[in-house]
C-alpha cells in the first residue's frame, strides 16, 4: 500500500506542485470539491479588485476603456484552447442551463423533418427539465426521449434531431466518449450537443478532432471563477451564421450602439450573447484562468489520473467493503472524481467536514470526492483517507447534528 511518505515523494517530484500557490486555501484544509465550486485564485481576486476600480474610476467609460464589451469573447477565446476550439468559436455568457436552452431550440430548428431528442436519463436534472421544455417549444411537436445512455446506438433512429448527453456522469464521474459518441450520432444523421459541466479544467477535450456541433459548460467548477460564474458557449464555425440565437437581445446585434428596429444577429458566437454582460464575473473568470497558463491538459490529466487511482487504492486497502466505488476503474471512462455509495453517505461527507476534509454528498447516497491537479497534493488524498478511516471507525458520521440534511448538499 502508498504510504504517506510515498505521498510525500510524489509531491516534491510533481511537476504542478508550485501551481497550489495560485489558490487561496486555508492551512490543513483538504479541498475535494472543486468539482462543485472551485476555491478562489490569487488572480482572480487580484482581477475583480482591479474591475471595481475600473468601474469606480472609469465609470460608464470603462466599457470603452477597459474593454468592457469584448469581455464575453476575450475570455471565451482563453478557454477556447483548454476544449480544443479555435478562436471565434467561444463566447462565456448566461450560466449553463440558460446557454443550453438556447442551444437546443436553435440546434431543433436546423433539423425540421425529425422530431426527437434523446438525452440520458440520470442526467443532472436542470438538463432533463430545460431539454423538455425547450422540446415542448420547438414549434413543432418534439419529444424528448430520456434513455439509458448505454443503449444509444439502438436509439438512433431517423426521427432523432438531436442528442444532449452530458460529458462526465455528475454522480459518478463516468466519462463518455466524445469523439466515438459524436461519430455515432452524426453517422445517424443528428446533432450533438454536450454538456461540459464536469469536464472543462479537470480532462483534455478537443471538439474539434470530435467534429463536436455544440458544447456548453460551466465556469465555477475545476476553472474555479466562482459562486454562479458565467458559463460558456461553443458553436462549430461551421454552425455559426447558420443556426440561430432563439433569445435574441441587443448584445447579440451586428450594430447594437445602433439601436435599430430589427435585428441583425452579429457575426460569429457574438450572436449567442443576449445581454450585456457580467463584467466582474467575466473578469474573476479570467483571473482563475491564469491557473492554467503553461499548464498542459494532459500534465492535468495525468495527475488527476494519480491522484484518483491513489484515492480509491487507499480506501479499498484501508476500508475493504465499507464503500461500493461507482466510478470506473479504466482511465479512458473515468474523469477526475471518485464517487462511494454507502447508505450513510450523508452523514460521512458531514463528519469529514467537521474534520475540514471537504467533499460533497449527492442524493440518495452518494459521497462525492472531486481532485483538481492544480491545487491537490497526494498527501492530501492520504490524510482524507485516514480522516474517512477515523470517521468510520469512531461512527463520527450518526452524530445526530447530521440527522438532518442542509439545504446545499
Ligand atoms: C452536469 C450539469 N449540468 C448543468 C448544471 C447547471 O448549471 P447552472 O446552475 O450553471 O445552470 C450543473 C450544475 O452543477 C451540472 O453539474
Amino acid at each position: 500500500m502508498t504510504t504517506r511518505d510515498d505521498c510525500r515523494e510524489l509531491d516534491r517530484s510533481d511537476p504542478l506542485r508550485a501551481r497550489r500557490d495560485d489558490f487561496v486555501l486555508a492551512p490543513g484544509l483538504i479541498y475535494l470539491d472543486g468539482n462543485s465550486l472551485g476555491p478562489l485564485t490569487r488572480s482572480s481576486h487580484e482581477r475583480v479588485v482591479a474591475t471595481l476600480d475600473e468601474w469606480a474610476k472609469g465609470l460608464v467609460g470603462s466599457w470603452n476603456a477597459a474593454g468592457w464589451m469584448a469581455a464575453p469573447t476575450r475570455v471565451g477565446n482563453r478557454l477556447a484552447t483548454l476544449i480544443g476550439a479555435a478562436p471565434g468559436e467561444v463566447v462565456v455568457a448566461d450560466t449553463l442551463t440558460v446557454l443550453l436552452a438556447k442551444l437546443l431550440l436553435g440546434a431543433l430548428d436546423l433539423v425540421p423533418e425529425r422530431s426527437v431528442v434523446l438525452t440520458d436519463a440520470a442526467n443532472f436534472h436542470s438538463d432533463l427539465y430545460v431539454a423538455e421544455a425547450m422540446a415542448r417549444r420547438a414549434g413543432r411537436p418534439v419529444t424528448l426521449r430520456s434513455i439509458d445512455r448505454d443503449t444509444l446506438e439502438d436509439e438512433l433512429s431517423e426521427d432523432v434531431a438531436l442528442v444532449m448527453l452530458t460529458h462526465v456522469d455528475f454522480r459518478t464521474g463516468e466519462m463518455l466518449d466524445l469523439a466515438g459518441v459524436t461519430e455515432r450520432v452524426h453517422a445517424a444523421g443528428a446533432l450533438m450537443l454536450w454538456d461540459f459541466a464536469h469536464s472543462t479544467g479537470a480532462v483534455p477535450l478537443d471538439v474539434t478532432a470530435a467534429n463536436v456541433d455544440f458544447a456548453a459548460g460551466c465556469t465555477y467548477k475545476y476553472l474555479n471563477a466562482g459562486p454562479g460564474a458565467p458559463g460558456f458557449l461553443y458553436v462549430r464555425s461551421s454552425w455559426q451564421g447558420v443556426i440561430e440565437n432563439p433569445l435574441p437581445g441587443w448584445l447579440g446585434h451586428a450594430r447594437p450602439f445602433d439601436f435599430e428596429r430589427d435585428y441583425e444577429p452579429a457575426a460569429g458566437v457574438q450572436a449567442f450573447v443576449t445581454s450585456s454582460p457580467s463584467v466582474i464575473a467575466i473578469n474573476a473568470l479570467d483571473g482563475a484562468l491564469d491557473a492554467f497558463e503553461g499548464v498542459t491538459m494532459d500534465e492535468v490529466r495525468a495527475k488527476s489520473l494519480a491522484l484518483t487511482d491513489l484515492f480509491i487504492e487507499l480506501v479499498e486497502a484501508r476500508l475493504p467493503g465499507v464503500f461500493a466505488v461507482i466510478t470506473p476503474r479504466e482511465h479512458a471512462r473515468r474523469a477526475s472524481q471518485v464517487a462511494l455509495r454507502s447508505d450513510h453517505a450523508y452523514g460521512i461527507v458531514q463528519a469529514l467536514i467537521a474534520r475540514g476534509v471537504v467533499g460533497d454528498f449527492r442524493a440518495p447516497d452518494v459521497c462525492r470526492f472531486g481532485f483538481a491537479p492544480l491545487y491537490l497534493r497526494y498527501v492530501d488524498v492520504y490524510d482524507a483517507v485516514e480522516h474517512l478511516v477515523a470517521v468510520i471507525e469512531r461512527e463520527e458520521h450518526l452524530d445526530d447534528a447530521y440527522a438532518t440534511r442542509n439545504p446545499v448538499t
